[in-house]
Protein backbone atom coordinates (compact mmCIF):
# COMPACT_ATOMS: atom_id res chain seq x y z
CA UNK A 1 0.00 0.00 0.00
CA UNK A 2 1.47 3.11 -1.06
CA UNK A 3 1.46 6.40 1.60
CA UNK A 4 -0.99 9.10 0.79
CA UNK A 5 1.02 11.74 2.87
CA UNK A 6 4.80 12.28 1.55
CA UNK A 7 7.50 13.16 4.58
CA UNK A 8 10.40 11.87 3.50
CA UNK A 9 10.77 12.51 -0.42
CA UNK A 10 9.98 16.11 0.30
CA UNK A 11 12.30 16.45 3.61
CA UNK A 12 15.34 15.02 1.39
CA UNK A 13 14.72 16.60 -2.16
CA UNK A 14 14.79 20.09 -0.50
CA UNK A 15 16.68 19.15 2.43
CA UNK A 16 19.25 22.69 1.31
CA UNK A 17 15.91 24.50 1.11
CA UNK A 18 16.31 27.62 3.62
CA UNK A 19 12.57 26.61 4.54
CA UNK A 20 13.16 22.96 5.41
CA UNK A 21 16.54 23.90 6.89
CA UNK A 22 14.89 26.79 9.25
CA UNK A 23 12.08 23.86 10.20
CA UNK A 24 15.18 21.63 11.02
CA UNK A 25 16.80 24.54 13.52
CA UNK A 26 13.72 25.04 15.26
CA UNK A 27 12.67 21.70 15.92
CA UNK A 28 15.63 20.65 16.74
CA UNK A 29 17.84 23.47 17.62
CA UNK A 30 21.15 21.39 16.02
CA UNK A 31 20.23 20.37 12.14
CA UNK A 32 21.73 17.03 11.31
CA UNK A 33 18.84 16.99 8.78
CA UNK A 34 16.43 14.55 11.06
CA UNK A 35 13.06 13.76 9.91
CA UNK A 36 12.68 11.51 13.46
CA UNK A 37 11.82 12.37 17.45
CA UNK A 38 15.62 12.35 18.01
CA UNK A 39 15.96 15.45 20.48
CA UNK A 40 19.26 17.00 20.39
CA UNK A 41 20.60 15.54 23.49
CA UNK A 42 19.75 12.02 22.55
CA UNK A 43 21.95 12.57 19.26
CA UNK A 44 24.99 13.58 21.54
CA UNK A 45 24.04 10.54 23.92
CA UNK A 46 23.88 7.83 21.22
CA UNK A 47 27.93 7.70 20.90
CA UNK A 48 28.08 7.15 24.17
CA UNK A 49 25.91 4.51 24.53
CA UNK A 50 27.32 3.02 21.33
CA UNK A 51 30.94 3.11 22.96
CA UNK A 52 32.46 5.16 19.46
CA UNK A 53 35.73 5.88 19.06
CA UNK A 54 37.94 6.80 15.90
CA UNK A 55 38.51 3.33 15.52
CA UNK A 56 34.76 2.03 15.49
CA UNK A 57 32.89 0.76 12.05
CA UNK A 58 29.71 1.55 12.48
CA UNK A 59 26.26 1.01 10.64
CA UNK A 60 23.25 3.03 10.19
CA UNK A 61 20.35 1.83 9.08
CA UNK A 62 17.67 4.34 7.85
CA UNK A 63 20.02 6.93 7.35
CA UNK A 64 17.79 9.57 5.98
CA UNK A 65 19.90 12.58 5.16
CA UNK A 66 22.83 11.30 6.33
CA UNK A 67 23.25 14.66 8.64
CA UNK A 68 23.56 12.77 11.52
CA UNK A 69 25.82 9.84 10.29
CA UNK A 70 27.96 12.42 8.65
CA UNK A 71 28.27 14.42 12.03
CA UNK A 72 28.98 11.19 14.30
CA UNK A 73 32.15 10.66 11.19
CA UNK A 74 33.22 14.17 11.68
CA UNK A 75 32.60 14.39 15.65
CA UNK A 76 34.43 10.58 16.33
CA UNK A 77 36.99 9.71 13.31
CA UNK A 78 34.61 6.83 12.61
CA UNK A 79 34.32 5.29 9.38
CA UNK A 80 30.63 4.47 8.60
CA UNK A 81 27.90 2.86 6.25
CA UNK A 82 24.51 4.23 6.16
CA UNK A 83 21.47 2.50 4.21
CA UNK A 84 18.15 3.77 3.37
CA UNK A 85 15.16 2.51 1.11
CA UNK A 86 14.65 6.32 -0.24
CA UNK A 87 16.91 7.21 -3.02
CA UNK A 88 16.39 10.61 -2.86
CA UNK A 89 18.21 10.45 0.97
CA UNK A 90 21.11 8.34 -0.25
CA UNK A 91 21.82 10.40 -2.60
CA UNK A 92 21.68 13.62 -0.29
CA UNK A 93 23.46 11.83 2.07
CA UNK A 94 26.47 10.72 -0.86
CA UNK A 95 26.18 14.47 -2.26
CA UNK A 96 26.97 15.76 1.53
CA UNK A 97 29.33 13.51 2.42
CA UNK A 98 31.53 14.35 -0.86
CA UNK A 99 31.22 18.05 0.05
CA UNK A 100 32.71 18.04 3.22
CA UNK A 101 35.25 15.56 2.13
CA UNK A 102 33.89 12.76 4.07
CA UNK A 103 33.28 10.10 1.40
CA UNK A 104 36.48 8.11 1.78
CA UNK A 105 35.11 7.33 5.64
CA UNK A 106 30.97 7.25 4.84
CA UNK A 107 29.47 5.95 2.05
CA UNK A 108 25.34 5.39 1.77
CA UNK A 109 23.44 2.63 -0.07
CA UNK A 110 19.78 2.70 -0.99
CA UNK A 111 18.77 -0.81 0.46
CA UNK A 112 15.44 -2.02 1.88
CA UNK A 113 16.38 -3.59 5.18
CA UNK A 114 13.77 -6.05 5.47
CA UNK A 115 15.60 -7.95 3.36
CA UNK A 116 19.15 -9.36 4.45
CA UNK A 117 21.76 -7.10 4.75
CA UNK A 118 24.35 -6.79 2.09
CA UNK A 119 27.96 -7.31 4.77
CA UNK A 120 29.50 -10.36 5.99
CA UNK A 121 29.27 -11.55 9.54
CA UNK A 122 30.67 -9.22 11.94
CA UNK A 123 31.61 -6.75 9.92
CA UNK A 124 30.52 -3.71 12.34
CA UNK A 125 31.47 -2.43 15.86
CA UNK A 126 27.97 -0.87 16.30
CA UNK A 127 24.66 -0.48 14.72
CA UNK A 128 21.99 1.87 15.24
CA UNK A 129 18.66 2.80 14.17
CA UNK A 130 16.85 6.26 15.15
CA UNK A 131 12.79 5.95 14.66
CA UNK A 132 12.73 3.24 11.37
CA UNK A 133 12.35 0.27 12.84
CA UNK A 134 8.84 0.68 12.96
CA UNK A 135 8.39 0.73 9.39
CA UNK A 136 10.06 -2.47 8.52
CA UNK A 137 8.05 -5.39 8.23
CA UNK A 138 9.83 -8.72 9.81
CA UNK A 139 11.57 -6.80 12.99
CA UNK A 140 12.85 -10.68 14.13
CA UNK A 141 14.41 -10.85 10.77
CA UNK A 142 16.12 -7.19 11.10
CA UNK A 143 17.24 -7.82 14.59
CA UNK A 144 18.66 -11.34 14.23
CA UNK A 145 20.61 -9.36 11.06
CA UNK A 146 21.96 -6.36 13.06
CA UNK A 147 23.38 -9.33 15.24
CA UNK A 148 24.97 -11.29 12.90
CA UNK A 149 26.66 -8.20 11.10
CA UNK A 150 27.81 -6.64 15.14
CA UNK A 151 31.26 -7.96 16.19
CA UNK A 152 31.41 -9.93 19.26
CA UNK A 153 31.47 -7.27 21.86
CA UNK A 154 29.71 -4.29 19.76
CA UNK A 155 26.96 -2.82 20.61
CA UNK A 156 23.36 -2.00 19.42
CA UNK A 157 20.60 0.56 19.63
CA UNK A 158 17.23 1.81 17.81
CA UNK A 159 14.41 3.60 18.73
CA UNK A 160 10.69 2.48 18.43
CA UNK A 161 8.00 5.67 18.88
CA UNK A 162 5.17 3.12 18.40
CA UNK A 163 4.92 1.32 21.52
CA UNK A 164 1.08 1.33 22.23
CA UNK A 165 0.62 2.89 25.92
CA UNK A 166 -3.06 2.61 26.06
CA UNK A 167 -6.32 3.30 24.30
CA UNK A 168 -6.53 4.14 20.53
CA UNK A 169 -9.20 4.65 18.23
CA UNK A 170 -9.52 3.83 14.53
CA UNK A 171 -8.83 7.58 13.45
CA UNK A 172 -5.89 8.14 15.47
CA UNK A 173 -4.23 4.77 14.38
CA UNK A 174 -4.89 5.44 10.91
CA UNK A 175 -3.69 9.85 10.84
CA UNK A 176 -0.45 7.82 13.00
CA UNK A 177 0.23 5.86 10.11
CA UNK A 178 -0.71 7.99 7.32
CA UNK A 179 2.87 8.83 5.78
CA UNK A 180 4.24 4.72 5.50
CA UNK A 181 3.99 1.43 6.32
CA UNK A 182 3.79 0.94 10.15
CA UNK A 183 4.40 -1.56 12.82
CA UNK A 184 2.87 -1.07 16.72
CA UNK A 185 4.03 -3.04 19.25
CA UNK A 186 3.09 -4.41 22.73
CA UNK A 187 5.16 -2.67 25.59
CA UNK A 188 7.71 -5.49 26.40
CA UNK A 189 7.71 -6.86 22.71
CA UNK A 190 10.88 -4.80 21.62
CA UNK A 191 12.96 -6.39 24.65
CA UNK A 192 11.59 -10.22 24.11
CA UNK A 193 12.46 -9.85 20.41
CA UNK A 194 16.05 -8.27 21.23
CA UNK A 195 16.65 -10.54 24.08
CA UNK A 196 15.48 -13.34 21.38
CA UNK A 197 17.96 -12.42 18.36
CA UNK A 198 20.69 -13.45 20.78
CA UNK A 199 21.84 -10.04 22.26
CA UNK A 200 22.27 -9.22 26.25
CA UNK A 201 22.56 -6.00 28.42
CA UNK A 202 19.26 -4.74 26.98
CA UNK A 203 18.45 -1.67 28.25
CA UNK A 204 15.01 0.37 27.52
CA UNK A 205 15.07 4.24 27.99
CA UNK A 206 11.52 6.02 27.98
CA UNK A 207 11.84 8.85 25.57
CA UNK A 208 8.23 9.60 24.93
CA UNK A 209 8.03 13.20 26.28
CA UNK A 210 11.07 14.08 23.82
CA UNK A 211 8.74 12.54 20.79
CA UNK A 212 5.62 14.92 22.40
CA UNK A 213 8.14 17.59 22.23
CA UNK A 214 9.71 17.77 19.10
CA UNK A 215 6.06 16.86 17.40
CA UNK A 216 4.91 20.16 18.67
CA UNK A 217 7.94 22.28 18.25
CA UNK A 218 7.74 20.66 14.25
CA UNK A 219 4.51 21.73 13.70
CA UNK A 220 4.60 24.87 14.47
CA UNK A 221 7.58 25.52 13.19
CA UNK A 222 6.34 24.15 9.56
CA UNK A 223 3.25 26.84 10.43
CA UNK A 224 5.74 29.61 10.04
CA UNK A 225 7.16 28.39 6.51
CA UNK A 226 3.26 27.81 5.97
CA UNK A 227 3.63 29.68 2.34
CA UNK A 228 7.39 28.12 1.27
CA UNK A 229 6.03 24.61 2.57
CA UNK A 230 2.89 24.53 0.18
CA UNK A 231 4.96 25.42 -2.57
CA UNK A 232 6.99 22.10 -2.23
CA UNK A 233 5.11 19.95 -1.29
CA UNK A 234 1.81 21.18 -2.22
CA UNK A 235 -1.15 22.70 0.00
CA UNK A 236 -2.73 18.79 0.40
CA UNK A 237 0.62 16.83 1.47
CA UNK A 238 1.34 19.77 3.98
CA UNK A 239 -2.39 20.61 6.24
CA UNK A 240 -1.80 16.44 6.03
CA UNK A 241 1.45 16.55 7.77
CA UNK A 242 0.45 18.97 9.97
CA UNK A 243 -2.63 16.41 11.35
CA UNK A 244 0.36 13.42 11.52
CA UNK A 245 2.49 16.16 13.49
CA UNK A 246 -0.89 16.89 15.99
CA UNK A 247 -1.89 13.43 16.22
CA UNK A 248 2.14 12.66 17.72
CA UNK A 249 2.02 15.05 19.71
CA UNK A 250 -1.60 14.29 21.35
CA UNK A 251 -0.73 10.73 21.75
CA UNK A 252 2.62 10.76 22.91
CA UNK A 253 1.57 13.59 25.39
CA UNK A 254 -0.96 11.43 26.65
CA UNK A 255 1.51 8.16 27.00
CA UNK A 256 -1.15 6.50 24.79
CA UNK A 257 1.83 6.07 22.22
CA UNK A 258 5.39 5.78 23.75
CA UNK A 259 8.81 6.24 22.70
CA UNK A 260 11.58 3.80 23.86
CA UNK A 261 15.38 4.09 23.32
CA UNK A 262 16.39 0.43 23.30
CA UNK A 263 20.46 -0.47 23.51
CA UNK A 264 21.74 -3.70 23.85
CA UNK A 265 25.04 -5.45 22.85
CA UNK A 266 26.19 -8.89 21.50
CA UNK A 267 28.85 -11.20 23.58
CA UNK A 268 32.20 -11.35 23.29
CA UNK A 269 33.54 -14.42 22.31
CA UNK A 270 34.89 -16.88 24.77
CA UNK A 271 38.79 -17.26 24.60
C1 LIG B 1 11.65 8.53 10.78
S1 LIG B 1 12.77 8.48 9.42
C2 LIG B 1 14.31 8.49 10.29
C3 LIG B 1 15.47 8.93 9.45
C4 LIG B 1 16.75 9.19 10.26
N1 LIG B 1 17.15 8.01 10.99
C5 LIG B 1 16.56 10.35 11.21
O1 LIG B 1 16.75 10.18 12.43
O2 LIG B 1 16.22 11.44 10.75
C6 LIG B 1 12.60 6.81 8.86
C7 LIG B 1 13.53 6.43 7.72
O3 LIG B 1 13.37 5.01 7.48
C8 LIG B 1 13.51 4.78 6.10
N2 LIG B 1 12.92 3.46 5.79
C9 LIG B 1 11.62 3.11 5.85
N3 LIG B 1 11.46 1.82 5.47
C10 LIG B 1 12.70 1.34 5.19
C11 LIG B 1 13.20 0.08 4.72
N4 LIG B 1 12.38 -0.95 4.52
N5 LIG B 1 14.53 -0.04 4.49
C12 LIG B 1 15.37 1.00 4.70
N6 LIG B 1 14.95 2.23 5.14
C13 LIG B 1 13.64 2.40 5.38
C14 LIG B 1 12.77 5.97 5.49
O4 LIG B 1 13.11 6.15 4.12
C15 LIG B 1 13.23 7.10 6.39
O5 LIG B 1 14.39 7.72 5.90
Amino acid sequence: MSPKTDLYDSAYRNYESDAYRLVRVETYGEDFGQTSWVTTEESHEIPRLLGLTPGSSVLEIGCGSGGYALHLVETFGCRLVGLDINPAGIRNANQLALARSLASRARFQQCDVSKNLPFDNETFDAVFSNDVLCHVPGRPGLLGEMFRVLQPGGRMLFSDALVVGGLLSYEEIATRSSIGFYVFSPPGENERLITRAGFCNVRAMDATESAACIAQRWRQARDRRKAELIAAEGNVNFEALQRFLSCVHVLTSEKRLLRYVYCASKHEKDS
